[in-house]
Formats: structure tokens, sequence, C-alpha cells
């Protein structure tokens, strides 16, 4: 399974902040918001990623995250000049995917919670695999409708009237067909290749299945002023209570088996003293202990 991380857009909803700096680098508590979609694909053990974001917003990725290989990652990167739509990933992406299943975060997103993201990843074959969440404003997102067993029998964007309270969180999986629906697409009214409209294509062959994220998981659409805000609280609540932190790459990488203990303790090397060093620290120690 390879990973896309999608960071581009205008940001525009998110002004002035984003006036000089790319949304996903935005703070969330402690860390870029990147982080955390970031974190997600690497729990369910993708190592190959790409991430597309603008023109501008590349070098300063590249400067944050590198090639990945501290982490124990392969990061490549990708150009969207315009915001074409979410879809348009799939295309830019094409030599990437090459002949593997893709798994693509909205830069945005931020999950909490054991999603059993792993075993997800290794069981899924073919189709399209998109996550859901119960939401109070379905409105907002891509909502899906459901029969009583769970299949779906509709999905659409935005809609007036939501036909369930079931909003398509920005987390998706495919198979390669992808590239070939994405290049299929008509922009629609607002000139973007629309993910529903990609999702809706799977759905018509047959091939589309929800996952139904349940009350133990957390999902936040971090791509407003109130919605990154209400991010930075959720992070910072959970780790002044729970030890653990939240959205920390570092950590994951060693508990995946990405990065051995010597790597790990080179990244320590490499961070200055704060906080953020003091918990990798720890979480070094309880990891040697635990071994
Ligand atoms: O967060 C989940 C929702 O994300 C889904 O429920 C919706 O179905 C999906 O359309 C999307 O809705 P948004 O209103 O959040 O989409 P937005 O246009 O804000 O784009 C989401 C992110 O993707 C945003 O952080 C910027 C990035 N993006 C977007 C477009 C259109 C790009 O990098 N390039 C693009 O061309």
């Amino acid at each position: 399974m390879k990973g896309i991380i999608l960071a581009g857009g205008r940001g525009t909803r998110l002004y002035p902040l984003t006036n000089i700096v790319s949304k996903q680098l935005l703070t969330v508590y402690e860390k870029p918001l990147i982080y955390y979609s970031l974190s997600t694909l690497m729990l369910g053990g993708v190592r190959d990623i790409a991430l597309i974001s603008t023109p501008e917003d590349i070098p300063r990725y590249k400067e944050l995250l590198g090639n990945g290989r501290k982490w124990g990652l392969k990061l490549t990167y990708f150009v969207q000049d315009k915001p074409r739509g979410i879809a348009e990933a799939f295309i830019i992406c094409k030599d990437f995917i090459g002949n593997s299943t893709v798994s693509m975060i909205l830069g945005d997103n931020i999950f909490y919670g054991n999603m059993r993201l792993k075993e997800v990843y290794a069981n899924f074959e073919e189709g399209a695999l998109v996550f859901t969440y119960p939401v109070k404003n379905p409105e907002r997102y891509g909502v899906v409708e459901l029969e009583k067993n769970g299949k779906v029998i509709g999905i659409e964007e935005k809609p007036d009237n939501p036909k369930s309270k079931y909003a398509v969180t920005g987390l998706y999986i495919y198979d390669n067909k992808v590239v070939e629906y994405a290049k299929n697409l008509i922009p629609s009214d607002r000139g973007e290749l629309e993910i529903t409209d990609l999702n809706r294509y799977y759905l018509k062959r047959g091939e589309l299945e929800v996952n139904l994220l349940g009350r133990g998981i957390a999902w936040i659409d971090a791509g407003t002023a109130s919605s990154l805000h209400e991010a930075g609280s959720f992070v910072k609540s959970v780790e002044k209570r729970q030890f653990y932190k939240i959205g920390c790459p570092e950590e994951i990488a060693l508990r995946m088996g990405f990065i051995d203990t010597n790597g790990f303790s080179k990244l320590l090397e490499e961070i200055p003293n704060c906080d953020y060093r003091d918990y990798l620290l720890e979480i070094y120690n309880e990891f040697n202990q635990e071994v």
C-alpha cells in the first residue's frame, strides 16, 4: 500500500493565518498539522508516501520532513500548481502509484483512536474504501446514504438535506484503477475534480465500501479557524492527562519497527532540548525496557 498526503489548496478559509504559511504547517498544539495525517498513514504501516502541495509550499515540506529516511519512510514530493480538486491527486501521482493500492489522506484531517488501520490496509484488495464518521453537521462534508445492513447506496457532496449523519472523512483507500477513473472525471461547476464524484464512480460499479468509525474514535477536519482551535484543545487535553502523545512520527517509527533504537537515538541527537525531546527520551527508555 502506498500513501498520499494532499496538502495543497489555497487555505483561503484560514486567511490571514495562511497568508504566508501553508495550512497544513499550522500549529495543532505542539506539532504541525501535517504530523497527524502522516502519523495516521504510518500507523497503517504505510512507508512509501507522496506529499502533494503548491509550488510555493513544497520547499517548506521538504525542509520539515526531508526524504523521510530518519523516520524509516520514503517521501516523494509532487506539485499541484492549481487546486483543481482532490481527485487530481491520483493523476498527479499516476507513476508513483504504479501497480499498487493507495491510501490518500487530506493533510488537514486528524484521527485519534484505534482504527485497526494496519489490519484494514493489509486486508484491502480491490475497489474503494472510505471511512465515515457520524457528525452533527453532515451538510459540511461528503455524506453517504446507507441501507440498514450498512451497504452504501448513495454519496453526495455537502448536501443541503443530508440523507444520513455519516460524513465521509478525508481518508480513502483505492485499488490502482483509481488513476483511470480519476482521468474520466469531469470537473464540477466549481472547476474541481471532486473526490465525491470519484467515489460515486466506484459506487456505480458496486466497488465502494464504507468503514464506519465508531464511538472510540475522534475525527477532526481542522480546515477552519474554529476546528483548528478545537483540534489544538483536543490534543492538549488528551496529552495533559495521558502520558502518550498523539501524532508523534518519531515514536510511531520506533514502535512500528521502521527504525531501530540506534536510529531513534540519532534522531534524539538532532532535536534541541525541549519538552518534545524529553518525551522522546522517555519513550526511548520505556521501549528499551519492553524489549
Ligand atoms: O475532510 C473531509 C471532507 O474533505 C470530505 O467530507 C469532503 O467530501 C471532501 O470534499 C473534503 O471537503 P473540504 O470542504 O474539506 O474540501 P477542501 O476543498 O477544503 O479540500 C480539503 C483539503 O485538500 C484542503 O486541506 C486542501 C486540499 N486540497 C483541496 C483541493 C480542492 C488540495 O490540496 N488541492 C485541491 O485541489
